[in-house]
């Protein structure tokens, strides 16, 4: 287990670690759903956590065995609606959504010299980061376009730390979900779990709130 002082970077998920937008693509999933008539349950509700457009609708559609019922052309159909439906609520989003602690967060590891990078699965990263006025604290955003595969891999982790410049053992890689947590082991960074489906981190919080170099620190000893 690394010590803060083996830790020179930070690498942060998007989607309910940065922002409250998970329940922006659970809703607009949703909707999908009940237009498909198949039943939303907690299995789609935490399994689409993480997991990109293409993992999401088929996650779903498996869910009640029809996935083969439909074309390449439907399902990417499918895609472009629930994010036409995402893309209608993020623009409700400014700097007040970015998730209790989170800014306080940032500004406490800029000061202290780490640098950050944003490790998302969703192509809409850039436009949010943009919208929650915290673009400045980072030093790359991944293109999840340009890794060839998703989380629970560890690609979009390991480019998180390259855009750092750094080993991914120098990362604490930031997550909410249990296949965003996969991918920073997989990746070989240290995992910072936040909420129930990020149980499996090495280090663990219940909330953003709880987020500061400070309690970071403490746990990573408490580890050793
Ligand atoms: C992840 C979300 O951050 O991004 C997933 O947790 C989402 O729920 C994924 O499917 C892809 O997002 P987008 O914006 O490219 O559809
Ligand atoms: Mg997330």
């Amino acid at each position: 287990m690394p010590q803060i002082t083996d830790i020179k970077g930070f690498a942060f998920d998007l989607d309910g670690v940065l922002a409250d937008t998970a329940r922006f693509h659970s809703q607009a999933w949703q909707q999908i759903a009940l237009k498909l008539a198949i039943p939303w349950t907690e299995r789609l509700e935490a399994g689409i956590k993480g997991i990109d457009r293409a993992a999401s609708i088929a996650l779903i559609l498996n869910s009640v065995h029809r996935y083969d019922e439909f074309t390449a052309a439907e399902i990417n159909q499918l895609m472009q609606e629930k994010n036409q439906i995402y893309n209608e609520y993020i623009t409700t989003l400014t700097p007040k959504d970015v998730l209790p602690g989170i800014y306080q967060l940032l500004v406490e590891l800029k000061q202290h010299g780490f640098p950050m990078s944003v490790a998302s699965a969703s192509r809409n990263a850039p436009a949010i980061i943009a919208r929650l006025g915290i673009a400045d604290f980072f030093t790359g955003i991944v293109d999840p376009a340009k890794v060839s595969a998703g989380k629970p891999a560890p690609d979009i982790f390991l480019e998180a730390a390259q855009i750092l410049e750094l080993q991914p053992a120098q990362v604490i890689g930031v997550e909410d979900s249990s296949a965003g947590v996969a991918s920073i082991h997989a990746a070989g960074e240290t995992s910072l779990g936040i909420g129930p489906e990020a149980f499996q981190a090495q280090i663990h919080f219940d909330n953003t709130a709880e987020l500061s170099l400070t309690s970071i620190e403490a746990k990573l000893k408490s580890l050793h």
